[in-house]
């Protein structure tokens, strides 16, 4: 509390020199370092250096690995791509820098949405600032492919499998995917939202019911799942999220069940979403908006000047401007209340108006898959049981359902 008016003071002024900022992040994929090529030179233009710490692996399992030893080091960045759940963990150990003064100093409180508020805040203190809102319950699909099979696009999981049946016999893959844990938790979402519905989503990811996370509708959404084995990529061990997207950009795959961020990598390559790429709600999810926020936090510092160059990135990221920027090319909207979407694609507008909508109705869900729904332990127990569900093709469901509750249970 001593060093709380300097570190106002520190926050607030304004630029003596270059400052200089170490960020962890594992925005590596085409279009993602694409968006981060526009922070950087936002950060640059105002004289400034960036030292970019980029961890590759989508999911961040990788980067949060590296950041853990960096800060056990005592030696942590200045910043760092930290999200959900994990944002709370670290700021509950004490290791980030609580942005509140500058919030309540800068009237940033009146600019974020309220999801946005509670999920970038621990026991009232405001921990990182927001760089954009994903959806991830969307259905991506190659048009082209669509349209010369004669095919409907599908809006519940029974049309999805019937459609990926004459897919498959015209040689084309169904479902672009690979086989890490978190690409197929974000499939297995989907399909708990389309299959299960938001009570049966939050009893079992939010509340952890029991009874719902080993009842029947439990093993329903379990078997779709599993059923869906049979639409992947040949080469699906090991491709990445990034290579999927490529073979539904291509036409080799038709179809790709992922957050907004594929859309980052569909302009890196030139094809246009919500035209080339068709952007749906994922199977039976219409009305509903799984999110996943995208922030950075800052660890403490002692050092004026690094203390000073945090309070400026924060501020840069709380522009529009920057916002609107970035998400254009992340594939996320701006995390800020009212922003101006005129020069976003069809997809992110879509998905600002059904962020709207959802939080009107109540619909608005924090992502299981994506760390927004239940903590850190918690979402690796469940990723485990899911992938080794899936690469098993004898595996049962009501096993399963068991050995999920079971695992949730002893993450706690
Ligand atoms: C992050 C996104 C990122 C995606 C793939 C997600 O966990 O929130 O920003 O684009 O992983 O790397």
């Amino acid at each position: 509390m001593k060093l709380f008016p300097f570190a106002i003071v520190a926050l607030l002024s304004l630029p003596a020199g270059a400052s200089q900022v170490e960020v962890l992040h594992w925005w590596t994929s085409g279009g993602e370092a694409k968006a981060v090529a526009e922070l950087k030179s936002e950060w640059a233009a105002l004289g400034n250096q960036w030292n970019d710490f980029a961890i590759q692996g989508g999911g961040g399992k990788s980067a949060m690995t590296v950041l853990k030893s960096r800060a056990l080091a005592a030696n942590p960045p200045e910043a760092a791509h930290l999200k959900g759940y994990e944002l709370k963990e670290w700021a509950g150990l004490g290791f980030l820098r609580d942005l509140t003064p500058m919030a309540e100093h800068l009237g940033w409180y009146a600019r974020l949405p309220p999801m946005v508020r509670d999920t970038l805040s621990q026991n009232g203190a405001l921990m990182a600032v927001p760089t954009g809102i994903h959806r991830v319950n969307w259905l991506w699909l190659n048009r082209k492919v669509f349209e010369r099979l004669e095919l409907t696009p599908p809006t519940d999981w029974n049309q999805f499998v019937a459609v990926a049946e004459q897919l498959k016999a015209q040689g084309v893959t169904p479902l672009a995917i690979g086989n890490e844990g978190w690409q197929l938790t974000v499939l297995f979402e989907a399909v708990a939202l389309g299959e299960g519905g938001v009570d049966f989503y939050r009893k079992a990811f939010l509340e952890q019911d029991e009874a719902t996370l080993t009842g029947p509708d439990m093993v329903r959404v379990l078997s779709r799942f599993h059923q869906l084995r049979a639409y992947v990529p040949k080469s699906f061990v090991g491709l990445k999220w990034h290579q999927a997207t490529n073979q539904l950009e291509t036409g080799e795959a038709a179809m790709q069940v992922m957050g907004d961020w594929v859309k980052g990598e569909l302009s890196a390559g030139n094809y246009r979403p919500g035209e080339d790429v068709e952007c749906l709600p994922s199977p039976g999810s219409a009305g509903l908006f799984s999110y996943n926020l995208d922030s950075i936090a800052m660890f403490k510092q002692r050092d004026p000047a690094q203390l000073q160059a945090q309070g400026e990135l924060a501020r840069l990221l709380m522009t529009p401007h920057f916002q609107q920027a970035f998400n254009r090319v992340k594939g996320s909207i701006p995390a800020l209340v009212e922003p101006d979407m005129k020069r976003f694609d069809r997809c992110a507008i879509k998905s600002y108006q059904d962020f709207k909508a959802a939080e009107q109705s109540g619909t608005l869900l924090p992502s299981m898959a994506e760390g927004m729904a239940t903590p850190t332990n918690t979402r690796q127990a469940i990723m485990d049981v899911l992938g080794n569900f899936f690469n098993d093709g004898r595996a049962s469901a009501e096993l399963t359902a068991h050995h999920l509750a079971r695992a949730i249970r002893s993450a706690r």
